[in-house]
């Protein structure tokens, strides 16, 4: 079965046609880098697969049934800006995802669940490379590392998908190949499918089991807006994945 499938999407804004015809399917598991100029539609894209926004005209699926209507935890989403919260340490930033998830009202863990929910944060923690840093606050983390607390509060869920926004974009390039081992080790430790966007192109073949380009196929210069971006090239990059050296 599909994790997500997308049937002939637009997407349109005003007289603004930014998404074309758009036609995708991915497995579970597989990790899809997304590129394409900038106002493509790739953000759009990604806020479709979050289930914040709806395709004007077409289908979505999620696991074969109608794409559900609102985000859940079976999505999850880093943007290349940080999500964290300043007032709260490395491991509550982890743990607030899921004291929303359980008690909407109440936003508080209690006796065993709160046990639980620390062990599951410790445990993601050590899989992000943070667990030393378990009592800092976000003022006191490098980009990096707070990207990796960014990371963290969307694994801790176990999303079944996990959306990427050029995550990586505001990084130093060291810290950047840091995290692309990162990434890769706990994708092939959990498994989770991957949609990420990203400007660079040897990112999106080193990281990516495939490569989608997205763009215009049409261009009529005096309405840019006239014509949307679709997938116009689907690259199977997973060779070229599996000679990265680790
Ligand atoms: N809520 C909205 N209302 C109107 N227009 C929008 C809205 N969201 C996005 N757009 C337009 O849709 C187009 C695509 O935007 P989007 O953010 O998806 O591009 P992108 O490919 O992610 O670009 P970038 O690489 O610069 O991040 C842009 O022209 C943008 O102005
Ligand atoms: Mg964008």
């Amino acid at each position: 079965m599909n994790l997500v499938e997308a049937k002939n999407i637009w997407k349109i804004y005003g007289d603004s046609i930014v998404l074309e015809n758009l036609n995708f399917s991915m497995k579970e598991g597989e990790f899809c880098t997304l590129v394409g100029p900038s106002g493509c539609g790739k953000t759009t894209f990604l806020r479709m697969l979050l289930g914040v926004e709806n395709p004007t005209k077409g289908k979505l699926f999620f696991e074969g049934n109608d794409y559900p209507q609102e985000p859940s935890d079976e999505r999850g989403i880093v943007f290349q800006r940080y999500s964290t919260l300043s007032h709260l340490n490395v491991i509550d930033n982890v743990i607030i995802g899921l004291e929303f998830e359980s008690s909407k009202f109440f936003g508080k863990l209690f006796g065993s669940k709160k046990k639980e929910a620390y062990e599951k944060a410790e445990e993601i923690l050590k899989a992000v490379g943070l667990q030393d840093a378990r009592n800092k606050f976000p003022h006191e983390l490098s980009g990096g590392m707070k990207q990796r607390l960014s990371i963290a509060q969307s694994l801790v869920k176990k999303p079944k998908l996990l959306l990427l926004d050029e995550p990586f974009g505001a990084l130093d390039p060291g810290i950047s190949l840091d995290m692309h081992e990162l990434l890769l080790d706990i994708h092939s430790k959990l498994n989770f499918g991957v949609v990420m966007v990203t400007h660079d192109i040897s990112e999106a073949f080193k990281l990516g089991t495939r490569v989608l380009v997205f763009d215009k196929v049409k261009v009529d210069e005096k309405y840019p807006n006239r014509y949307g971006s679709t997938i116009v090239n689907d690259i199977d990059s997973s060779k070229e994945r599996k000679n990265v050296k680790k």
